[in-house]
C-alpha cells in the first residue's frame, strides 16, 4: 500500500474548516496523493474531524487529527543557504555536478513527471515559464507538452543555465537570467507558472509566489514543486542549518495569500522510500493554484528582504556557505540509506 502512495491512481481531498486548535491531523494516517483546500478561507485549520474522499465524493474515512500536517518549524534556525548571494554561489560549484547527484536520489524523471501532473500542460501552444529552471532538468519534462519555443527557463545562476543551454531538447527555449522574486515578465503573461526544488532559496518565499500569481493570465495555474520539512530530528538538525523546508500547510498559506483560488497539494517521493516521509523531502510536494482574476496579486508586500547589492563580510559568508554545504550532504546520505533499507525490508513492510 505505501508503494501506491506515489502511484498517480488516488486522489484524495481533504475537506477543511477552522478549528481553534490549529492544523491537526496525522499525515501518516491518510494516503492521499493530493489535498484540497478550502481557499475560501485564509486560516486553513481542520475540524477535529476531517472527511476524507475519493475523487467520486465518496466518503472513505473520517480521521480523528493528532498532529500537525509537518513538524512544527522554529523561526530562528539558521539557513546558511537560504539566500540570493548563497544560492548563488552554492550552484556555483553544485551545477558542476547537480544533473549528476541531485536528480538521481531526489528528483527522479517519474517524480517530476507525477509533480507536473497537476500542472495541467494540456495545450503545446501555452506559455511557460520555469521559474529557477537550473539545468532545465524539470522544462525537460515541460517539453514533452508544449513546444519549447513557448517555454522561458529563468534562473539566478549562469552555470545552471549553462547546463540548460546544452540540452538539445531546450534549444528553443529562452533561456534568462532574473530573480524569482522580481520577474521581467509583464503582468498576465502566462497560461503555466512552474518552479521546481527553487523555493527552499528564496529569502521571502510570499513575495515569489506573489510574482507567479502576477505574471498568470486569467485561469492560469501556477505549480511549484519544492521540499518538505522532516520530521525525525536528526534530519530536522540538518535541514534547519541547510534552507528552508516548508511546512505543507506554509505552502498553502503562501498561495492563499497571493489570491490563488483552488489550491491543491500533492505529495511526492522517491519510489524507494516508501512513503516515508520523516527525513522530509528535497522535492516532497507539488502545490498548484488557479489565478481567479486578471491583473496583480491583491497581496501588498513591503521592500524586498534581501538587499542583493549590499556587501558581505566574506569570512562569515564563507563560513556560512561551508556549513551550509556540510549539512547539505546529510540529504545525499539519506536517499542512500532510504535505498539499501528498501532492498532489504521485504517488500510489503513498513521500512
Ligand atoms: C534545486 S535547483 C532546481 C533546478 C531545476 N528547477 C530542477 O528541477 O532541476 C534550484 C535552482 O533555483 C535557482 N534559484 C535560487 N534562488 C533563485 C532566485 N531567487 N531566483 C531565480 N532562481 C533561483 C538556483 O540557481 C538553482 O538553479
Amino acid at each position: 500500500m505505501a508503494s501506491s502512495m506515489f502511484s498517480g491512481t488516488e486522489s484524495l481531498t481533504l475537506f477543511s474548516s477552522k478549528t481553534p486548535n490549529g492544523l491537526c491531523f496525522n499525515a501518516s494516517t491518510f494516503h492521499s496523493k493530493r489535498i484540497g483546500f478550502n481557499s475560501s478561507t485564509t486560516n486553513f485549520n481542520f475540524s477535529n474531524k476531517a472527511r476524507v474522499r475519493h475523487n467520486s465524493n465518496r466518503i472513505v474515512r473520517t480521521i480523528v487529527p493528532k498532529c500537525s500536517l509537518s513538524a512544527s518549524r522554529p523561526t530562528s534556525q539558521p539557513r546558511f543557504i537560504q539566500h540570493k548571494k548563497e544560492a548563488f554561489w552554492f550552484y556555483r560549484f553544485l551545477s558542476i555536478v547537480y544533473d549528476h547527484v541531485i536528480n538521481p536520489g531526489h528528483w527522479t524523471e517519474d517524480m517530476r513527471d507525477e509533480a507536473l501532473e497537476p500542472a495541467d500542460l494540456s495545450d503545446r501552444n501555452m506559455i511557460v515559464v520555469d521559474v529557477g529552471g537550473g539545468t532545465g532538468f524539470t522544462t525537460l519534462g515541460i517539453v514533452k507538452h508544449v513546444d519549447a519555443k513557448n517555454v522561458t527557463i529563468l534562473d539566478q545562476s549562469p552555470h545552471q543555465l549553462a547546463k540548460a543551454k546544452q540540452k538539445e531538447p531546450l534549444k528553443d527555449c529562452k533561456i534568462i537570467k532574473g530573480d524569482a522574486e522580481d520577474l521581467p515578465f509583464r503582468t498576465d503573461y502566462a497560461d503555466r507558472y512552474v518552479s521546481a526544488g527553487s523555493i527552499e532559496y528564496w529569502p521571502d518565499p510570499q513575495r515569489g509566489i506573489r510574482e507567479a500569481y502576477r505574471v498568470l493570465k486569467l485561469g492560469g495555474k501556477a505549480c511549484v514543486i519544492g521540499p518538505v520539512y522532516p520530521t525525525f530530528w536528526l534530519s530536522r538538525f540538518f535541514a534547519d542549518v541547510w534552507m528552508l523546508f516548508p511546512k505543507e500547510e506554509e505552502y498553502i498559506e503562501w498561495f492563499q495569500k497571493a489570491g490563488f483560488k483552488d489550491v491543491q497539494l500533492k505529495r511526492i517521493g522517491p519510489k524507494w522510500y516508501r512513503g516515508v516521509r520523516r527525513h522530509g523531502l528535497i522535492m516532497g510536494c507539488s502545490v498548484t493554484g488557479v489565478k481567479p482574476a486578471s491583473g496583480d496579486s491583491p497581496l501588498q508586500l513591503g521592500p524586498k528582504e534581501e538587499d542583493v547589492e549590499k556587501p558581505v563580510k566574506p569570512f562569515v559568508f564563507l563560513y556560512r556557505l561551508i556549513l551550509g554545504a556540510l549539512a547539505a550532504t546529510w540529504f545525499v546520505l539519506v536517499p542512500i540509506y532510504m535505498w539499501l533499507k528498501d532492498q532489504i525490508v521485504p517488500k510489503g513492510q513498513p521500512i
